[in-house]
């Protein structure tokens, strides 16, 4: 066997879900970690405002439970939600061992605690307004130290490998093609295990938080190899994302708000009391819907978010990051307010993976933003996210560990077949395409949907799904015609998503039904591959 490329554990995907695995499976297994850009590129680390866990004792397990069902609107798993909410002491506990070096009160010596939309109390543990880089960095020292774990950067996976019995508990996985981004070819990886932790999908849209890795390759992948996806139509926006044109929706952390930041209209006043009864602190759905709503009414660009209330001194401490990067913009958050409009954030929706990370094809799982574990339902509340990531790549980890000395190496696997390909003749259909996706994804499929509007999104992703399968049966790849192809596929599965939902709950929310309808329990949007069969 090729040991350099075969593999116990393939862990696709190098943030806070797919290294916290690949972490606590090394021990027992030789893992290689593939990771399409740099190992710390990804949505981690950008995370600004912490990871949200019971570490107060005035705050409860039974508390976080009850704030993450409100804002999932009907559609958590509970069993889901008390598992994760029970299990996050420990998850901070592994990181604080590892070394991520969390705020402390200056006051009590303990963990600072920051407060964030929907919580009920102080429980969003955090290193400044950095925490995704302490802690993406921190996994990232300790895996690069780590002599059972081979590092794969610029490797971007394509498609996954499974064999050709039925859908259903027959079908597995054994590995993955990427595309070696450096030297230009594609490489066939066996793995006895293939654990998807690809990240998040924000990236269909125009305006978008994420980095431009987030391009929903999981999903797109799994739903290719044949596993079932739900919940595509929650994409959560941020409500509050820099407005500049130089800025890429540069993210005002939620915190800002949490400790006293105010929403403001272009004359001054405050508008989000006639909205919701916790005003700035609202659930974060709708405080991107009025925003928008206000916007929109106004005719004007953007509204404001103001703390220059608050001293500089706690300010620079607190948010050490926006107050740098806002100053680069020429906006100096400790004397005027900061414009700021939405943007696309986070997908609620993804891979079904079960309590362990398990999806539908055995020997695949999918942890963190690219899995639909049943944590968030309609909504995630904030800093939920990366306590799943954490959870997940546990569990998962345990559940791999408990089976992977019964597994067979895999069977022999087809090389990439380039035979029938030449390189592309006109690049600029690529970049057109990605450009028009992401516009009509953000005119059609947005913050406010109707049925017209997704009417018309339905019409043009037929067109340039079928423009796009002729190019990739045609040509060489290129990572942007990769990323392109799986992007079309994310946003079909929204828009259809986003069709069958014939109510507005949580992040879906439509002009045509702007009520939640009565149906006890609602249900999860789930769609299904051809030929399926559970
Ligand atoms: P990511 O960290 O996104 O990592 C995905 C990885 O997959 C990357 O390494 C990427 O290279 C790799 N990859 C993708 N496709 C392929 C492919 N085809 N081949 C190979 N590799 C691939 N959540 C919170 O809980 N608290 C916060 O404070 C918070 N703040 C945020 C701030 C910002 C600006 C953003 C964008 C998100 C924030 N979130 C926050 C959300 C949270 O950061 C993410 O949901 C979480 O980090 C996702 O982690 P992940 O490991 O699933 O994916
Ligand atoms: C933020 O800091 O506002 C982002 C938090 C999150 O997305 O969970």
């Amino acid at each position: 066997m090729d040991n350099e490329n075969f593999h116990d554990v393939l862990v696709i995907g190098s943030g806070a879900a797919g290294l916290g695995l690949a972490l606590a499976v090394a021990s027992k297994a030789r893992v290689a970690v593939l990771s399409k850009g740099d190992l710390k590129e990804g949505n981690t680390r950008y995370a600004q405002g912490g990871v949200a866990a019971v570490m107060d004792e005035s705050d409860s397990v039974e508390s976080h439970i009850k704030d993450t069902l409100k804002a999932g609107a009907g559609l958590c798993d509970e069993n889901v939600v008390r598992y994760v909410a029970g299990n996050g002491r420990k998850a901070i506990e592994r990181l604080i061992r590892l070394g991520v070096d969390f705020s402390r009160d200056k006051n009590s010596g303990g963990y600072h605690l920051t407060r964030e939309g929907g919580h009920s109390h102080r429980r969003v543990i955090h290193a400044a307004d950095h925490t995704g880089e302490a802690i993406e960095t921190t996994l990232a020292e300790r895996v690069r130290a780590e002599p059972n774990i081979s590092l794969l950067e610029n490797h971007l996976a394509i498609d996954l490998i499974t064999d050709e019995k039925d859908f259903g508990s027959g079908k597995c996985c054994h590995g993955a093609y990427a595309l070696d981004t450096a030297a230009g070819h594609v490489r066939l990886l066996r793995a006895k295990t293939v654990v998807l932790a690809t990240g998040g999908a924000s990236k269909v849209y125009l305006y978008t938080s994420n980095p431009d890795c987030a391009t929903g390759d999981g999903v797109a992948m799994a739903w290719r190899a044949g596993c079932r996806v739900a919940n595509m139509e929650f994409s959560q926006f941020h409500p509050t994302c820099l407005f500049h044109p130089q800025a890429k929706s540069f993210l005002i952390t939620e915190s800002v708000r949490g400790e006293g930041g105010r929403l403001l209209l272009p004359d001054g006043t405050r508008f989000m009391d006639r909205f919701h009864p916790d005003a700035e602190l609202a659930p974060r759905d709708i405080v991107a819907r009025a925003i928008d709503h206000e916007i929109k009414r106004l005719g004007v660009d953007c509204v404001f978010l103001d703390i220059s209330h608050k001293s500089r001194k706690f300010i620079e401490s607190h948010f050490p990051t926006v107050h740098h990067t806002c100053l680069e913009f020429g906006f100096d958050m400790t004397k005027e307010p900061l414009p700021v409009v939405p943007a696309a954030h986070y997908t609620c929706g993804g891979v079904m993976a079960d309590l362990r990370g398990r999806t539908d094809i055995r020997d695949l799982y999918a942890i963190g933003e690219v899995a639909c574990s049943g944590l968030h339902g309609a909504n995630r509340m904030a800093s939920n996210s990366l306590l799943e990531c954490l959870v997940f790549s546990g569990t998962a980890a345990d559940t791999i560990l408990g089976s992977i000395e019964k597994r067979g190496a895999p069977p022999p696997l087809p090389e990439w077949d380039e035979s029938w390909v030449t390189d592309a003749d006109e690049e600029v259909v690529v970049s057109h395409n990605w450009e028009e996706l992401r516009r009509f994804m953000w005119d059609y499929v947005g913050i406010v949907r109707t049925d017209k509007r997704l009417e018309r999104a339905k019409r043009r992703i037929g067109l340039l799904l079928t423009e796009i399968a002729e190019y990739y049966g045609n040509f060489r790849v290129t990572s942007d015609l990769l990323e392109l192809r799986n992007l079309a596929v994310v946003a079909d599965l929204i828009i259809r998503s986003a069709a069958k939902r014939k109510e507005s709950r949580g992040l879906h929310y439509t002009l045509d039904y702007p009520e939640a309808a009565g149906a006890h329990p609602p249900k999860n949007t789930i769609l299904t591959p051809e030929g399926f069969s559970p």
